[in-house]
C-alpha cells in the first residue's frame, strides 16, 4: 500500500462470481481493495492475487483471470463488469458504480473464475478460413495494392480482437446452438474483399451457407452495440447475405463465377 493510499483509507469493493474448475459450483466472493486514483480493474485484480483474503478476512484462493496487451488490443482480459461484458483493463475503476460485480463470460465454458476458454470463436474463424493463404517459402515481395478507400474500410474490419463480446452479446450464440457467430462472419467479408483473399471466396461463402452460418442470425444488432472497436458487424451480416444469394444463384446456374 502506498503512502497516498495509507493516508486516504479509501477502498473499493469488489463481487466477484468465482469456480474452482470447468465443473464446479459458482459462488460469490467480496475483496476490499485499496483505492489509487486512475486504477483500472485488472490493477485491482492483481492487488486481489497477491492478497488473497475476503472483505470479511478469510483468507482464499487467488483469482485468475486471462489477460496480455493491457491496451484494448488483444481482447483476452473480456469478462462481464457491473452486468456489460467488456475489457477490464479498460474499464477504469472511477467510472464504474460500486460495489464493481466482476462475472465471467456465459457464452464461454469457464476453465476457472473469470478466465473462459474461448475456442468456439477460434474454430469458427478456422471453419470460414479466415487468413490468406500464401506460400511462404520464398519471398512473395510486396502485396496487391488497394485503393486507399478500400484499404481504410478494410482497416476497420481488421480491428477485431477477437474478444468475444459479440458472441456474450447475441442471443443466438449458445452452447444449445452451432452459430458462428458475429466476429467471424466479419472476417469472411474482410478476407473476401481482399485481393488476394477473393481467391478463397467461394470456400468461405459455402462456409457460412452450411450449419451454424449466416441463417442462424436472428437480426437482434446486438453485437454492434456492444463491439468495443465499432466493428459493423451487422453491415458484414447484410452484405454477406447479399453475396450468398448471389453465390448460391451462380452456383444453381452453373454459372463461371470464378472470373469476377
Ligand atoms: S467483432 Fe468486436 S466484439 Fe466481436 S470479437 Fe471482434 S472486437 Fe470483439
Ligand atoms: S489485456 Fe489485452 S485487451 Fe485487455
Amino acid at each position: 500500500m502506498t503512502t497516498q493510499q495509507v493516508e486516504t483509507g479509501k477502498t473499493v469493493r469488489f463481487r466477484i462470481l468465482r469456480q474452482d474448475n470447468p465443473k464446479g459450483a459458482s459462488r460469490w466472493e467480496e475483496f476490499e481493495v485499496p483505492y489509487r486514483p486512475g486504477m483500472n480493474v485488472i490493477s485491482a485484480l492483481m492487488y486481489i492475487r497477491q492478497h488473497p483474503v475476503t472483505a470479511d478476512g478469510k483468507p482464499t484462493t487467488p483469482v485468475t483471470w486471462d489477460m496480455n496487451c493491457l491496451e484494448e488490443v488483444c481482447g483476452a482480459c473480456s469478462m462481464v463488469i457491473n452486468g456489460r461484458p467488456r475489457q477490464s483493463c479498460s474499464a477504469l475503476v472511477d467510472q464504474l458504480e460500486h460495489p464493481i460485480r466482476l462475472e465471467p463470460m456465459k457464452t464461454f465454458p469457464v476453465v476457472r473464475d473469470l478466465q473462459v476458454d474461448r475456442s468456439r470463436m477460434f474454430n469458427a474463424l478456422k471453419k470460414v478460413k479466415a487468413w490468406i493463404p500464401i506460400d511462404g517459402s520464398y519471398d512473395l515481395g510486396e502485396g496487391p495494392r488497394m485503393p486507399e478507400r478500400k484499404r481504410q474500410w478494410a482497416y476497420e474490419l481488421s480491428k477485431c480482437m477477437t474478444c468475444g463480446v459479440c458472441f456474450e452479446a447475441c442471443p443466438n450464440v449458445s452452447e444449445k446452438s452451432s452459430f458462428i457467430g458475429p466476429a467471424p462472419l466479419s472476417q469472411v467479408r474482410l478476407f473476401n474483399t481482399h485481393p488476394t483473399g477473393a481467391m478463397n471466396k467461394d470456400e468461405r461463402l459455402d462456409a457460412i451457407m452450411g450449419e451454424g452460418g449466416l441463417a442462424n442470425c436472428g437480426n437482434s444488432q446486438n453485437c454492434v452495440a456492444a463491439c468495443p472497436k465499432g466493428i459493423p458487424l451487422t453491415t458484414s451480416i447484410a452484405s454477406l447475405n447479399r453475396a450468398t444469394t448471389v453465390h448460391m444463384f451462380r452456383k444453381f446456374f452453373g454459372s463461371d463465377h470464378m472470373v469476377d
